[in-house]
């Protein structure tokens, strides 16, 4: 996909993998509606992408509330005439036993992780038909292809938007929209600020300008899938799927430590 003038909807923009996905993709000189809960960071990235001879319009909104996904998607329609690309990217984490973890916890990731890039496909999926050349861009997490514990709710919510990323791109298959699946690994971003799990636990960090280029160049060559972590996460996937219990092996030599590290990890 060529991604210039492109109208591009993106989530969760003001900080992280979202700000560095938002100027990498204006170097592409696309029309970027930023979607974040605080106008600030929005604003901040809006301008650094004008900088580089895009369009930025910024809409604050949190989009666990009931009704913002028709909101968001009018406001971007209403600036820039269509949209062409949804990236689904905004995302929250609780880490820690499932039975220590508050039941709004729970709700409050599967409302952010699952739910909305659910309503807001949905919602933008008449606009990305009428451009005829669609995309959905959902940022997973390597934890949706290897279970980590401690990330039960996580996990699951992360699973659930590559299968549903999975489904819909069959279910659209031949009709002009394309959905690409991202399986960031452990991104230095401010959501990773509280958690002490480091490459002694198995997160190798990796800088969400990495994540972000990787993702660019997926969403320019028509990719299904873009996986980070490198040689040595691919290899834990496909042991993963064929051997599942050597990794629960490999796992449980470590889970004292891990639930340690990641006790206090929250972005909520
Ligand atoms: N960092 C990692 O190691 C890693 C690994 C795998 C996958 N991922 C995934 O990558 C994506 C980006 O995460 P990140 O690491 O870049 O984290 P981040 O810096 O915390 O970014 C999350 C963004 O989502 C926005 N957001 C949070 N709640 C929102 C809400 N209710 N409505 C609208 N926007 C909301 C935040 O802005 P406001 O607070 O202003 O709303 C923030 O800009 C997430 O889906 C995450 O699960 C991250």
């Amino acid at each position: 996909m060529d991604l210039r003038d492109r109208s591009i909807l993106l989530t969760g923009a003001g900080s992280g993998i979202g700000r560095s996905l938002a100027l990498h993709l204006a170097d592409h000189t696309p029309r970027l509606t930023l979607v974040g809960r605080r106008a600030e960071p929005l604003e901040d990235v809006a301008q650094l992408v004008r900088a580089r001879g895009a369009q930025a319009h910024v809409v604050p909104a949190d989009l666990t509330e009931d009704g913002v996904a028709a909101g968001v998607v009018a406001a971007a329609q209403e600036r820039f005439g269509g949209i062409d690309v949804l990236v689904n990217n905004a995302g929250n984490v609780r880490a820690g036993r499932l039975e220590e973890i508050g039941e709004a916890e729970v709700f409050a990731q599967i409302a952010l992780n699952l739910t909305a890039p659910i309503l807001l496909t949905r919602a933008a999926l008449p606009a990305l038909r009428a451009s005829g050349d669609g995309l959905v861009v959902n940022v997973s997490s390597g934890i949706a292809l290897i279970g980590m514990p401690f990330y039960a709710t996580y996990a699951a919510t992360k699973a659930g938007v590559a299968h549903f990323g999975e489904a819909l791109r069959r279910e659209l298959h031949g009709e002009g929209v394309h959905v690409l699946n991202v399986f960031p690994g452990a991104t230095s971003t401010p959501m990773m600020e509280t958690s002490n799990a480091g490459a002694e636990h198995g997160f190798d960090y990796e800088s969400p300008e990495a994540v972000a280029a990787a993702t660019v160049a997926g969403m320019v060559d028509g990719s299904l899938t873009v996986v980070r972590g490198g040689e040595s996460r691919a290899q834990m996937i496909g042991l993963n799927r064929n051997d599942p219990a050597a990794v629960d092996q490999f796992l449980a030599g470590r889970k004292r430590e891990l639930e340690q590290a990641v006790a206090g990890h929250s972005s909520l």
